[in-house]
């Protein structure tokens, strides 16, 4: 069988370099894309000669022809908000798979609101927010909830340390926190306008234990969550240390090997009037993680292992304690998942 055609569109950048190196690592034919030539040949040397495609955001027949070149796309260029739309509709007219590292609420929900219906018509999968933040709360979330019913609440909570951001995380965290046209999902209902963040406790686990969490923050869980269970409420939430840190907003220049040096513990809550669930997942390097687990999701995406036809988050497009489980064998973090009364 010849190997799966899979375009990192964005490649230059600290994700899509992780994605095309674990895409080569698994036998895939790695398609390096973006905007700037001379950086996708010199990395293709790098690598020993990959396939190479230049293309900006307004050459729309040019992001078709790479699309249409591949099985699968995985868009790591953000903001997703400056980029998404384009390589969206790309992936839907070229009949390619698409998979993204989306952390915009409205991103995702654009993908779910405009993207499907192209999406069926083209028999084509599309995955949005699979990555780190927003991904992995979205498989806890769907991994822990399995099975219950009269879901009060899913909590979604990130501990991170040594996050160092890169160019593209920065200005995505600004459009962010920048934005007071946030996506909240309370009373069973999504609902837009601004949320003035409050600090609240989470309790992790040991040997974490309590910590303050900035909350809500802007994660796309509000949007992929309830897509698979059916809760009052809806909220994630990201510990205040995390962006005390200096050196978060002041790295964006630091070498691979000190980037990797990232913690993080990742918990989903269900309440029920019953008792609750816990999933949890304890790893480090986040950036690896979400390169991983996005090309976890395109070679089943290649193999015919989707959903079908139509947009997706995480864990609606796979059975999410599997798919966690075999990123867990990668080596990405230790998963639990635990009955709390
Ligand atoms: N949800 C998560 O946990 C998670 C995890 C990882 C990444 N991400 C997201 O993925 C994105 C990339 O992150 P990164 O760490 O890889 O950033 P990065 O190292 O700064 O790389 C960004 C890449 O995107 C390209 N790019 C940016 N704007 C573009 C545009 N307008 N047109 C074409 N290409 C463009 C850059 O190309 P140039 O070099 O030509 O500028 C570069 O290749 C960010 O939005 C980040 O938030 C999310």
């Amino acid at each position: 069988m010849s190997p799966p055609h899979i375009a990192v569109y964005g490649a230059t950048g600290h994700t899509g370099r992780l994605v095309a190196a674990d895409l080569r690592d698994r036998g895939a034919e790695v398609i390096l894309a973006g905007r700037d030539g001379n950086a996708l040949k010199a990395m293709s040397e790098e690598l020993s000669g990959a396939l190479v495609h230049e293309a900006a955001l307004d050459e729309p027949a040019s992001l078709r022809d790479l699309a249409g070149s591949a099985d699968v796309l995985i868009h790591c260029a953000g903001p997703f908000t400056d980029t998404g739309r384009a390589l969206a509709t790309a992936a839907a007219q070229a009949g390619c798979h698409y998979v993204d590292h989306a952390l915009e609420q409205h991103h995702t929900k654009w993908m779910f609101d405009t993207m499907g219906r192209p999406a069926r018509e083209a028999g084509i999968t599309m995955v949005t927010a699979m990555s780190f933040y927003g991904g992995l709360g979205d498989l806890l979330a769907g991994a822990a909830a399995a099975g219950m019913t009269g879901v009060d609440r899913v909590i979604t909570a990130y501990s991170v340390t040594g996050w160092r951001l890169t160019t593209g995380a920065r200005k995505t965290a600004e459009l962010l926190f920048a934005d007071t046209r946030r996506i909240t999902y309370t009373d069973g209902a999504e609902h837009v306008g601004y949320v003035e963040p409050r600090n609240a406790v989470f309790p992790f686990p040991p040997p974490l234990g309590p910590r303050t969490m900035i909350a809500p923050v802007p994660f796309p869980e509000v949007v992929t969550v309830p897509r698979h269970v059916a809760a009052r409420q809806v909220e994630a939430q990201l510990t205040a240390h995390t962006f005390e840190e200096e050196q978060a907003f002041t790295s964006e220049h630091v070498d691979a090997a000190t980037r990797a040096g990232s913690h993080f513990t990742v918990a989903a809550q269900v309440i029920t009037p019953d008792g609750n669930r816990a999933g949890q997942a304890r790893g480090h390097d986040l950036w690896r993680m979400s390169a991983l687990a996005s090309v976890e999701a395109a070679v089943r995406l290649a193999g015919g292992r989707g959903p079908g036809p139509g947009v997706f988050g995480p864990a609606e497009a796979f059975p999410a304690e599997p798919f966690l489980r075999d990123l867990e064998r990668l080596g990405l973090f230790r998963l639990t998942l635990q009955e709390e009364r």
